[in-house]
């Protein structure tokens, strides 16, 4: 069921973005190769598929809110993109192929990157059909999540926290603001457009704060026993720039147990959700066994 959900709106939204980053009459071209060249790498589109289940969850139609949908996945590959640059951390692979600065140099990486970002709030305020003030609500959310307080405040936190030992509490919130954020944004997004009662929106948040947190602690998981064909980015980056992670602050296995544990909480926030939540069920238990 979760494999089919995710196939069939990852082609909406990739057909989506592929209008709204065009190509075609653009100028100056070389800006819009550069987007695009990141955009279509094969992420695997998870924010965009996580808002539109939280409006199915709710009741509403997640693809009635894409313009949304694909501005999350435009900042999220400007992160992707700035996250790799030689003065982050320096890696030559993304989503299986050369990271934007690796293929068009690091000027031209740092500008595909604002050049997403910004784009991103011009496709999400054309979002037709939802009301202004929702709309205003949710794209306030959605900067606020990507920002100083939200991912990146944590990737400052990432940044300044190599070779140091960092508490449990900074490392949370680092992971809960460079990771969690986005998602939360996400979730809430899909609730609120699809006018969800206040309890689903309570829900949602806890259920995305414990998905932002077990994503991000399999991703720092990955990073150590993952293969590189399957996760499309080098395997020991951490290490390399000796990281703080879930890893390096616990041990592998407390890693895992941990991941399990905030799967198990994200579950729990679902409880007075009926089949509707299904798909976030299977989503979120799907990170424990993910290879991607
Ligand atoms: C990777 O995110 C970056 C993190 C926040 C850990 P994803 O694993 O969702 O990357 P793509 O979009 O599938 O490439
Ligand atoms: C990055 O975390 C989170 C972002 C906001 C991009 P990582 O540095 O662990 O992400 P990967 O492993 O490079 O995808
Ligand atoms: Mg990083
Ligand atoms: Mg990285
Ligand atoms: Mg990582």
């Amino acid at each position: 069921m979760l494999k089919q959900y995710c196939q069939e709106k990852g082609k909406i939204i990739d057909e989506a973005l592929g209008k709204f980053v065009s190509c075609e009459n653009m100028y100056p071209p070389a800006i819009f190769e550069a987007m695009r060249y990141s955009l279509f790498a094969g992420g695997k589109r998870l924010r965009p598929i996580l808002l539109m289940a939280a409006a199915d969850a709710v009741g509403g139609t997640g693809t009635d809110y894409l313009n949304i949908a694909c501005g999350l996945e435009m900042i999220h590959t400007y992160s992707l993109i700035h996250d790799d640059l030689p003065a982050m951390d320096d890696d030559d692979y993304r989503r299986g192929k050369l990271t934007s600065h690796k293929v068009f140099g690091e000027g031209m990486a740092i500008l595909a990157g604002d050049g997403l970002l910004t784009a991103a709030f011009t496709v999400m305020l054309s979002q037709p059909a939802v009301k202004p003030d929702v709309l205003v609500k949710v794209l306030g959310e959605i900067s606020t999540a990507a920002g100083a307080t939200g991912m990146i405040g944590g990737q400052v936190i990432d940044l300044s926290s190599e070779g140091e030992v960092i508490s449990i509490d900074t490392l949370a919130y680092m992971h809960q603001a460079k990771t969690g954020a986005l998602f939360k944004a996400a979730l809430r997004a899909g609730a609120q457009l699809a006018s969800a009662k206040e309890w689903q929106i309570e829900a949602l948040t806890k259920y995305a704060e414990q998905f932002g947190l077990a994503f991000q602690i399999t991703d720092d998981i990955l990073d150590v026993t993952g293969l590189q064909e399957k996760i499309g980015k080098p395997i020991g980056s951490d290490m390399k720039n000796h990281k703080a992670t879930y890893v390096t602050l616990y041990s592998l296995n407390e890693a895992k147990i941990m991941a399990n544990q905030a799967v198990n909480q994200a579950l729990e926030a679902l409880s007075h959700f009926g089949h509707e939540a299904d798909i976030l069920r299977e989503m979120v238990r799907s990170l424990l066994t993910r290879d991607n």
